[in-house]
């Protein structure tokens, strides 16, 4: 099957990308950019995968830059590394499920633009558990964004992924990029003293301040609680707990194409706050259909899997979930 909206060797036709740092939105005005230059957020000077910086492999392969207007966005969530030849809870390689996870990427027949990864980067934020991951990620050739999860810790995530340029010196772990056409906004959901996710005034109000600053442009809102009920009670019950807040605010907001968020080891998709909101599945496990409010939780070993999210302003977003290591052979179309 073709698909019309990515066609290859088309421009960089893009509109003044415009950057948030430090929760402060801040607009830009750019002359002539290298191709890594206009995939990067403009807060930084240089590629935010190319950097020096000890914490945080360099990344120096490059990219066709094969799209114009659309573009192509893995989610890669709740990876859980833990240091080198741990296993996750002690039973779970999920080291190796993410190198699967990113094989995957790299073997896709047309390779994504940028990769967002939502949250729960760690098992338990440890500063050797972040290394590991910055070595990990640090095989995908294309930019990549985080944001944390419950399983983190906020300031040795900080500390960890500052080379890469988008994140504020302080505060909530909120940022805004360009996509080119589409804004990716990143909230900080997590709670120091609870898996289940929350959002300050602070990060409401740069929130507010960020959607207004695109004036209905497309946007990609990413955070690691899903703020919506799914229906599965021992999920829900470590769910947003101001989810009806950002609701509100997010429903008076044109042009966001979708809630992404991760947390709860589960491919589901729900119409909220008129828009979409989905969750990706987790490259590490996955937790257990049981609708019953008393069933008892449960997670599972699982097919490595993802969300790939291609969007164009012609067609919108579309979703596919992506299992990878399920069929041996490719079979011909019937
Ligand atoms: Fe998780």
């Amino acid at each position: 099957m073709k698909l019309g909206c990515m066609r290859p060797g088309r421009g960089w036709s893009r509109r003044q990308p415009r950057s948030l740092k430090n929760n402060r939105v801040s607009k830009y005005v750019i002359g002539a950019r290298s191709w890594w230059q206009r995939r990067a957020p403009l807060a930084v000077s240089s590629p935010p995968h190319a950097r020096t910086d000890t914490s945080v492999p360099r990344q120096c392969l490059p990219l066709a830059p094969h799209i114009g207007a659309s573009m192509l966005i893995a989610q890669l969530s709740d990876l859980h590394v833990c240091a080198p030849e741990v296993l996750y809870h002690g039973l779970i390689d999920s080291n190796e499920m993410l190198v699967r996870a990113i094989d995957s990427v790299l073997e896709l027949d047309l390779r994504p633009d940028f990769v967002v990864i939502t949250g729960d980067v760690t098992a338990d934020g440890l500063p050797e558990e972040y290394e590991h991951a910055c070595a990990l990620l640090g095989r995908l050739p294309m930019p990549w964004y985080v944001i944390p999860g419950n399983h983190d810790k906020r300031e040795a995530f900080r500390q960890a992924f500052r080379g890469l340029g988008f994140l504020p010196e302080t505060g909530p772990l909120n940022y805004a990029v360009s996509l080119g056409n589409l804004n990716l906004v990143a909230l900080d959901s997590t709670d120091d003293c609870s898996h289940a996710g929350s959002l300050d005034d602070q990060t409401l109000l740069w929130l507010e301040d960020a959607l207004l600053s695109f004036e209905g442009r497309p946007a990609l809102v990413v955070m690691h609680h899903p703020p919506f009920s799914c229906g599965i009670s021992y999920l829900d019950a470590y769910g947003c707990v101001d989810g009806e807040k950002l609701a509100g605010l997010i429903g008076r907001h044109r042009g966001i194409e979708a809630v992404l968020c991760g947390h709860v080891h589960r491919s589901i998709v729900r119409k909220w706050a008129n828009t979409l909101a989905m969750s990706a599945p987790s490259t590490a496990s996955e937790i257990a259909l049981r609708l019953s409010p008393l069933a008892t939780p449960a997670s599972f070993s699982a097919p490595v899997g993802y969300l790939l999210h291609m969007w164009s302003p012609v067609n919108g977003l579309v979703t596919h979930l992506v299992r990878s290591g399920l069929a041996l052979d490719p079979l011909p179309f019937f």
